[in-house]
């Protein structure tokens, strides 16, 4: 039995949907009581935890062999997490699959140092662990640009011509199915990227040819987009840690576009053109 943590989120969704279809048996873990609601009421094993109470996870972790860990990227995520590893440990947990961050071992920004230190403490913990560490997800275009894209046709950021091989989530949850399905990945750390590595000036193209309208994108300044973060009601250190990896993007060191997805599934991480047609109805 594997415990799916984050089933709630961008990822967690589409882990759930992953492990159906793979016929592997789960149990849904939510932080939101009325999700987990939902999810009981759609037939599904589902129960509510919350790391920042790790006992929370006692009943969650009751005859589950293998963790799906995902925590939303938060000040606290090593700390929060560092819980829930001690809860998987005393549980007999064989094997945690781990949500981290692209190049988390390079510890180049913020996300990334927080990601490794929990990584650290997995390794010392002594459970058997895999990491996943994606690129950037294309989803972020549906879940934070969408309502921008919708209203004003362009994706404002602060990119410049940076290229990132932004990977879709749906690879991310086929990979973490297949790790659970597979003793040979215990230990390993995969980077994932998507197919091909992409400036905003070429996301903004391929979004124009799916949707069938043109989307511009926008490179604005770091003074802007902070301003327009703190006009949403972004705390400082989110708009610090996003112009960090943008600045991280800027030096290329986003845009390596790696065979990892290929090589454990067997096929082609999907594209973005197949993002933005699955996609459409987010944008239009
Ligand atoms: N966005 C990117 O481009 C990107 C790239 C690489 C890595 N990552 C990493 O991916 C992770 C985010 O994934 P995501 O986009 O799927 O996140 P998300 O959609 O924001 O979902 C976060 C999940 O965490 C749950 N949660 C929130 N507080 C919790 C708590 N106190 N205890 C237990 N669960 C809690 C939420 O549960 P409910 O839904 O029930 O409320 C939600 O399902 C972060 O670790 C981030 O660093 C992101």
């Amino acid at each position: 039995m594997i415990l799916v943590t984050g089933a709630g989120g961008t990822v967690g969704r589409e882990v759930v949907q992953a492990l159906q279809r793979e016929g592997l048996r789960f149990r849904a873990a939510y932080h939101t009581e009325e999700k987990a609601a939902k999810a009981r009421g759609s037939g599904l094993d589902a129960v509510t935890v919350d790391f920042a109470k790790p006992d929370s996870l006692r009943p969650a972790l009751r005859g589950v062999s293998k963790l799906f860990l995902l925590s939303a990227a938060t000040p606290d995520l090593a700390e929060q997490e560092m819980g829930v590893v001690e809860q998987a440990k005393q549980a007999g947990v064989g094997h945690l699959v781990k949500i981290s961050v692209w190049r988390a071992s390079e510890e180049e920004f913020t996300f990334a140092r927080w990601h490794r230190s929990s990584e650290k403490a997995i390794q010392a913990s002594g459970v058997p662990f895999t990491f996943l560490r994606p690129n950037s997800f294309m989803q972020n275009l549906s879940t934070y640009y969408a309502q921008s894209i919708r209203a004003t046709r362009t994706i404002a950021l602060p990119a410049g011509h940076a290229k990132e091989s932004c990977i879709d989530v749906r690879d991310i949850a086929s990979v973490a199915a297949r790790v659970f399905s597979e003793t040979t990945h215990f230990g390993h750390a995969y980077d994932l990227s998507g197919p091909e590595s992409l400036s905003y000036h070429q996301v903004a193209n391929t979004l124009s040819v799916a949707l069938g309208r043109k989307i511009t994108y926008v490179d604005v300044s770091d003074e802007e987009f902070s301003r327009g973060m703190r006009g949403s009601g972004a705390p400082p250190w989110l708009t610090d840690a996003i112009l960090e990896m943008q600045h991280y993007a800027k030096r290329g060191q986003a845009a390596d576009v790696l065979g990892s997805v290929q090589q454990i599934l067997g096929r082609r991480p999907l594209s973005l053109d197949r993002f933005a047609r699955d996609y459409s109805n987010a944008f239009l």
